[in-house]
């Protein structure tokens, strides 16, 4: 009989730096991710956050460094990629979960809004790819957080939907120019309670309503719920997943009627 030995999912000893980790579902990860065991940097444009976001990190009795990024700035990747290295040691696994919206029509929406969601939502994951990347010893696990409208037209999110649609393209081919080193996959979360959309998502409005009752699982999600999805991904457990779209949405999207 063969041994059945199978790898743990388990980010022990691990390194993580989580790009948009001092909010929402980016912070849920990085805090996750440090209960698991890892050593972790939760980055975004606030030193505030950033550091409230450390001393929670340190709480669950791992290192992290304190150090901000603007995704739409490479040179500070560069620079959180050079912090992660003397501070940790180096970089085993990369989220980019920073977000951006704008809610415009198809032929209504201008350069300016278009410009401001692709920069952070899609250039801004090639960007942290490219800065990070370098950062790993030739070997890691990249997630970057698309979102179900990649694939289900919303109203009014053309540059949100295109941005995230890039994202998953740009994941498969991240995934087999990495290939066999680094895996490069995506979460593409469904409805999901968060900062961003907490007053539009709030209980008893008529928008949540109508998605609790379109949802298999009949509500939405908190952040913590796409914790488990980003672990996996992130973890050796996950040693021939590359490429793939994994999405966390309690069956919205695959569900009619
Ligand atoms: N909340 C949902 O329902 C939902 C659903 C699907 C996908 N998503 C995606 O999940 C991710 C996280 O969203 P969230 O809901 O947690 O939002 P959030 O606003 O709570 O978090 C976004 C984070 O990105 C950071 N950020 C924004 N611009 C940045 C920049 N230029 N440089 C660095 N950091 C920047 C913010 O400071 C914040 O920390 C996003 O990619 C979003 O598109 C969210």
């Amino acid at each position: 009989m063969p041994s059945y030995e199978h790898t743990p999912v388990s980010l022990a000893g691990k390194r993580a730096v989580v790009v948009g980790g001092t909010s929402g579902i980016g912070q849920a990860i990085a805090l996750g991710f440090a209960s698991e065991g890892a050593d972790v940097i939760a980055t975004s444009r606030s030193t505030d956050a950033v550091a409230e976001t450390a001393d929670a990190i340190e709480a669950r009795g791992v290192d992290t460094a304190r150090q901000t990024c603007d995704v739409t700035e490479r040179e500070t990747l560069d620079d959180l990629r050079e912090t992660a290295v003397s501070e940790l040691g180096g970089i085993d696994v990369v989220v980019a979960s920073q977000g951006a919206i704008s809610r415009e029509s198809v032929l209504g929406i201008g350069d300016d809004d278009w410009d401001f969601v692709t920069d952070v939502a899609l250039d801004g994951v090639r960007r942290v790819t490219q800065a990070l990347v370098p950062g790993m010893d030739g070997d890691g696990a990249v997630v970057n957080i698309s979102s179900l409208a990649a694939r289900l037209a919303m109203a009014d999110l053309p540059a949100y939907a295109a941005a995230k649609g890039g994202v998953e393209s740009f994941t498969r081919a991240s995934a087999k120019e990495l290939a066999p080193e680094i895996r490069v996959n995506a979460i593409a979360p469904g409805f999901v309670i968060t900062p961003q959309n907490e007053d539009t998502y709030a209980e008893g409005t008529e928008k949540r309503v109508e998605i609790d009752e379109r949802t298999p699982l009949g509500r939405v999600a908190e952040r913590e719920e796409i914790v488990g999805a980003a672990v996996f991904l992130a973890s050796d457990a996950a040693s021939f997943v590359t490429g793939e779209v994994l999405t966390v949405d309690g069956g919205f999207a695959d569900s009619a009627f």
